[in-house]
């Protein structure tokens, strides 16, 4: 093609394959590269369906064990993997740990032992947790590794010769368990006031980046691709920031030892952002080996999954630290959300620091992962909550899923038709069975698009519509009377019908659940799936399943819990089974012996209403008002800080300036939703931590008051 085209020579004491071959996929002085212009026939299509992706987490810090958060991101990536895999598009997915650093030297010396030593032994717990999980990416990188580390110092040289690096001296704050530099508008009485974390003072010799030359040129590459970053509101925050100026960036240290000595600078090591976002690179051998520089070339789709923490060093470092390099840029930045626990910001200290290894054991991996997957909408923050797990469980899978199954195959199968898969001539078929196998088409499509979209949430919630359909569509063929009618014909039609919606079920889920396809499709007689390069297993065609195959039935897919397993699962988080949990579960057993309709959750909710545990994501609290004053520069805006029975009050901007003077609040109590993420005032350079509920019509505003002086704290529901 006509984008091949080679970087400047890397000088002589460059190894030379890393950053040999690349291609400006999206450079800032050459637009993105264009799909060839040939007809948009077979020929495009199938290129379009081979585009190499390369997915990717970011590689955790190894200073302790990976959370029920690296989980989530894991497993994201993952499902991702999975479907393009099944979609025979080239993937590769690549996970691994970022080893250097501050924080870990200091987390290794207080378990006195070397940085190396620390590393080297939890490594081995990330690499088990992701096999535990079923992850599998096809690479692990470790920043410790030598490929990594001749990788970096490879950047840095190409930089440092485009002219974009030299030494200074850096003074100003630094965060350790940020390990990132904050000027002094950033820190509130020694602290961070994004993260909230403590900061120290550096004064030392530094390397610095010219991060400032990339702005123009960054905000050039976000105005041409608007999807880059991902959600919106995200690449907004990163836009304004960016506009309001960038500072030449701090990229090597003098302080301390652990980390990559910067070429030709051994009393400095590599700042560990610098190093660590390299790792995209790294682990596909620095671009050069052929089969692998395909994954980050031009027509490559880049995803880098991340939380939404790291948005800055992903959209605004890299990107420069690339264009620096005249390397291609990723495509793709997606941010998901923070996730608490159980309402709580998960912390060793308050006990509800949640890893997945007890959750697996009790649940097993893919009820983990569904449940991951289909609670907490990628984007947004969201609860882990074990209650809604197990409901989860129970509703979607267990009744949803599992019960389809065990009607069909353990049932009416194996007992009317001794385990043969029956043949139908499609003519048999009538409306009541075509509607089965509309509901399969559009659950295949959106449930792709919305896989394409990153949004595993939507395409369960997609692919639950046909197993209600399917569940419903026994209920209403009865195909138990059908047998005792002797009506054999249209049996064997209804039959068919729910075994093959339960063949592209095992295909859809696959992503998400991989193990329990397989075993599901064991079930039906079908090979455990494996995606091959250049095959799309997509289901698009009606009747694949077949006569020459014979059900076998198994296990339970997801058998009922024990209430004892569901009490001991709870009570190790301080939980319990809530009454209109037992209530949901006997309703459920009954739903077992009983074939009805799956259970009240995987019913679609209806367009402008929204389920109650959609309504209970919200959290609100009872807060009393300590202080309000007027914003300078706005005439709508008090800043208030209020006690809503936290070790400190928040600060939350309400835009109620118009309709109360300050004095007027002060002291009354309020209702604030208190899980809503912060919202930046820019413009004022101020945070707000909070929402304040009001009711407003023609003739004014009024701030939600209770009538009785309930306590600061106490949660409105
Ligand atoms: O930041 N909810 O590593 P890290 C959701 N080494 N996701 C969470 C989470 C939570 N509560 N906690 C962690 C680093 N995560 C750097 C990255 S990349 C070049 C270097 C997930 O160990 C989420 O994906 O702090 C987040 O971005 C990541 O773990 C941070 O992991
Ligand atoms: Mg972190």
């Amino acid at each position: 093609g006509d984008s091949l085209k080679f970087l400047a020579k890397p000088s002589s004491d460059c190894t030379p394959y890393f950053l040999a071959p690349c291609f400006p996929r999206a450079s800032p002085s050459k637009p993105e590269t264009k799909w060839p212009s040939w007809s948009f026939g077979q020929k495009a299509l199938r290129s379009l369906l081979m585009r190499p992706i390369y997915i990717t987490t970011p590689i955790y810090y190894v200073n302790g064990e990976p959370h029920i958060g690296h989980a989530y991101t894991t497993i994201a990536a993952d499902v991702l993997a999975r479907y393009h895999r099944l979609r025979g598009r080239a993937v590769r997915f690549v996970t691994g740990t970022d080893e250097h650093g501050q924080k870990i030297e200091r987390k290794a010396r207080e378990e006195g032992l070397s940085p190396r030593a620390f590393v080297d032994r939890l490594v081995p717990i990330f690499r088990e947790t992701w096999e535990m999980l079923d992850c599998e990416p096809d690479d692990f990188i470790r920043t410790t590794e030598k490929r990594h580390e001749s990788f970096v110092q490879a950047l840095w040289k190409r930089c440092a010769e485009r002219g974009d690096i030299y030494l200074g001296h850096y003074e100003g704050w630094y965060s350790v368990i940020d390990e990132a530099f904050f000027t002094d508008k950033d820190v509130v009485d020694g602290r961070v006031r994004d993260t909230g974390h403590p900061v120290e003072r550096v004064r030392e010799p530094s390397y610095f980046f010219r991060l400032s030359r990339y702005e123009k040129q960054l905000l050039e590459f976000y105005e041409s691709h608007p999807r880059f970053v991902e959600p919106e509101g995200r690449f907004n925050e990163i836009k304004s920031f960016v506009r309001q100026g960038l500072e030449d960036l701090s990229i090597s240290r003098t302080s301390f030892r652990w980390g990559i000595p910067v070429p030709g600078a051994q009393d400095h090591v590599i700042y560990v952002w610098f190093d660590a976002l390299a790792n995209y690179l790294s682990a596909l051998g620095g671009l050069a080996e052929a089969p692998l520089a395909r994954f980050w070339e031009p027509e490559a789709e880049v995803i880098h999954l991340i939380g939404k923490e790291i948005v800055r060093f992903h959209a605004v470092y890299w990107p420069a630290f690339l264009m620096s390099a005249g390397l291609p840029l990723p495509t793709r930045i997606f941010a998901h959300g923070w996730m608490t626990v159980n309402g709580a910001k998960m912390s060793k200290s308050a006990g509800n620091f949640l890893t997945p290894g007890p959750l697996v054991q009790v649940m097993g991996s893919d009820a983990l992962r569904f449940y991951l997957m289909r609670d907490v909408p990628l984007g947004s923050d969201s609860d882990f909550n074990h209650l809604a797990f197990l409901q989860r469980y129970h509703g979607d899978l267990s009744n949803g899923l599992g019960n389809l199954a065990q009607r069909l195959i353990r049932g009416i199968v194996s007992q009317a038709l001794d385990g043969r898969i029956p043949r139908p001539p499609l003519g048999r078929m009538e409306d009541i069975d075509r509607l089965v196998v509309e509901k399969a088409m559009r659950a295949s499509e959106e449930a792709a698009s919305h896989y394409e979209d990153i949004a595993p949430h939507r395409a369960l919630e997609a692919i639950w519509q046909l197993v209600g359909e399917a569940n419903r569509y026994l209920d209403r063929t009865e195909p138990w009377s059908l047998l005792k009618r002797g009506q054999r014909e249209r049996l064997e039609v209804v039959v068919f019908t729910a075994l093959e919606a339960l063949r592209w079920l095992s295909i859809l889920l696959w992503p998400v659940m991989p193990k329990k396809c397989d075993a599901l499709r064991a079930q039906l007689g079908l090979p455990a799936i494996m995606p091959i390069e250049g095959l799309d297993a997509w289901p698009k065609a009606w009747g694949g399943i077949g006569p020459e195959l014979r059900t076998r039935p198994g296990e339970a897919l997801f058998p009922r819990l024990e209430e004892n397993t569901q009490k001991a699962f709870l009570s190790r988080f301080g939980l319990s089974l809530a009454p209109d949990t037992s209530d949901a579960s006997s309703k459920a057993s009954k739903a077992l012996s009983v074939p009805t309709p799956p259970s009240e959750s995987s019913k679609p909710a209806q367009k402008g209403t929204i389920r109650i545990e959609d309504f209970e994501k919200i959290e609100m609290r009872l807060g009393l008002i300590l202080e309000a004053t007027r914003v300078e520069g706005s005439d709508k805006l008090l800043e208030l800080k209020v006690d809503v029975g936290e070790a400190e009050a928040r600060t939350i901007l309400a835009g109620i300036a118009e309709h109360y003077a300050p004095e007027e609040l002060i002291g009354r109590r309020i209702v604030v939703v208190t899980n809503l993420e912060p919202r930046k005032f820019a413009r004022f350079g101020k945070t707000s931590y909070g929402m304040v509920l009001a009711a407003k019509d023609d003739h004014g505003l009024s701030v939600l008051s209770p009538d009785k002086a309930i306590a600061q704290g106490a949660k409105v529901s």
